[in-house]
């Protein structure tokens, strides 16, 4: 074994948290280090061996390390380089004989968090080891402090502290116990699924079946079929009668995403079930009473959809008697650390690994990505760097290259174009729309104008006005 621990003595538990790493290739200053180090309460683990000390700085086991460089040495940063890379967080203490003001700042520079001239002050010595063990158990007090706040901000299995998430929160714990239907609207991957689900569980059919279906993966025929069911030889392959999901969750709750897909031919058939309680298999005259809540989603703006011509007034309001829309990750970006940890539990439990956290500037690059696939696709990165992650800590390196690419921009710096204010005005309000998905009301309350003069700017700029809703929007 290239490193050996030294002599072990009582130590408290907050100083047994740092196990200070001693690199340095002349034996005698080694040992005289690792006296000092030992004497001072705290247990050091000694190498040689550069290529050791890395490899215990990746593992996690020493958060502190003494390298010992000199100053002739061809690339002095070397090793301090490789080991900030392997862990940005390790705290490096180069220390030297050959002591010199620039070269401490040349090390401060590099990232070393000291620079000691060689012989050490033991005093300076004792307490940057006592303040890095204050600095890593305040850390680890902040981790178990967030993971007893994740319990307290987890409303079943969705994690947000938001103020718009909590507003969610509240309102699908008022009107799960009142609904007979919901549409939930929201960008993809925003958690439009765990939000119906958790509506579901609060009912108070919480109990009974609950039956998802996903209108935008089949064709009408097989949807048809899949919704009401089919008896036999309704169709060619149709070998025997089944249920569709209406029945099979009769006295529960139906989930039915993407409705904004559905052809208008099958809105009339939904429309049916909504206002009758009834279905009809595919191939038979039979009417069937059934009594299910409906939870309708969607990514699509149902309302130009409806003005488009493409999906029934009447089956939208309908639906959206009770509204409630998700937002985009991108509009609570205050969820992000917390949503963080959550996955990062999921993971470490799935792939047996223990990473505690981010380090500060991946953390930075996730506040600047704009998350066009919201939740799913923070997620899916965090997923994909617990696998890559060598250390306890997940650095840039480790997420996607898009990510670790992409530089903090100016909001409209990308397609500056010297146009008349009249003309940015129109472009600010068509994004501004598109951002709330043509939630006009929202889009007035985020221009700082009333929605009549939204109307009015829109009417000028050749957009149609639409028809007033009357729908609840959470
Ligand atoms: N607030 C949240 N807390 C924890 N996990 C979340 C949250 N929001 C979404 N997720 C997770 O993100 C993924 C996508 O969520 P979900 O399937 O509910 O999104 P969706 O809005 O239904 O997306 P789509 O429109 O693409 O169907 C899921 O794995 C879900 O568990
Ligand atoms: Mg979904």
């Amino acid at each position: 074994m290239a490193y050996l621990t030294y002599k072990t003595v009582a130590v408290t538990s907050l100083q047994s948290s740092l196990t200070p790493c001693i690199f340095d290739d002349d034996p005698a200053e080694r040992d005289l280090l690792a006296h000092l180090i030992t004497d001072m309460g705290y247990e050091p683990v000694l190498t040689p061996d550069p290529e050791e000390a890395l490899r215990l700085i990746r593992m996690g086991r020493c958060r502190v390390v003494f390298a010992s460089t000199h100053l002739d040495n061809p690339a002095p940063f070397d090793f301090l380089d490789r080991a900030l890379r392997s862990d940005p967080d390790v705290q490096v203490m180069i220390m030297t004989a050959q002591y010199t003001l620039e070269g401490a700042l040349e090390a401060i520079r590099h990232g070393a968090a000291d620079f000691l001239p060689k012989p050490l002050d033991q005093v300076r010595l004792k307490r940057t080891l006592d303040d890095l063990a204050a600095l890593t158990d305040q850390r680890r007090r902040v981790r178990s402090l967030e993971e007893e706040l994740l319990k307290d901000l987890e409303f079943h299995g969705i994690v947000g502290k938001s103020p718009a998430m909590l507003e969610v929160f509240d309102f699908t714990r008022k009107v799960a116990r009142h609904y007979t239907n919901v549409l939930l609207v929201g960008p993809t991957g925003s958690g439009k699924e765990l939000v119906a689900r958790a509506i579901h569980l609060i009912s108070p059919v919480g109990q009974q079946r609950l039956a998802m279906c996903n209108c935008s993966t089949m064709v009408d025929t097989l949807l048809e079929s899949q919704l009401f069911g089919h008896v036999r030889g309704a169709f060619t392959g149709a070998t025997d009668t089944r249920p569709g999901v209406f029945e099979y969750a009769n006295g529960g709750t139906v989930f039915l995403d993407e409705v904004g897909e559905t052809s208008l031919a099958m809105q009339a058939k939904l429309l049916r079930v909504i206002q009758n309680r009834e279905i009809q298999y595919v191939g038979s005259p039979e009417v069937k009473q059934v009594n299910v809540r409906l939870i309708a989603a969607t990514n699509r703006d149902l309302r130009t959809e409806v003005f488009s011509g493409r999906f029934r007034e009447d089956l939208f309001y309908r639906l959206s008697s009770i509204q409630i829309r998700i937002p985009s990750l991108a509009e609570r970006l205050e969820d992000i650390p917390l949503l963080v940890q959550f996955f990062l539990k999921k993971y470490n439990d799935s792939y047996g690994k223990s990473i505690a956290g981010l380090t500060r500037r991946a953390q930075t690059v996730l506040l600047q990505h704009p998350w066009p696939g919201n939740v799913r696709e923070l997620e899916n990165v965090i997923s994909t760097a617990c696998i890559t992650a060598t250390g306890d800590s997940i650095d840039i390196g480790d997420l996607p290259e898009h990510l670790q690419h992409r530089s903090p921009r100016l909001a409209g710096e990308e397609d500056w174009r010297p146009l008349s204010l009249e003309d940015v005005r129109k472009v600010h309000i068509q994004r501004v729309l598109q951002m709330c998905h043509g939630n006009r009301l929202r889009a007035a309350q985020i221009l700082g104008i009333g929605r009549t003069s939204l109307y009015r700017y829109l009417k000028r700029d050749g957009y149609a006005a639409r028809p007033r809703s009357s729908s609840a929007t959470a």
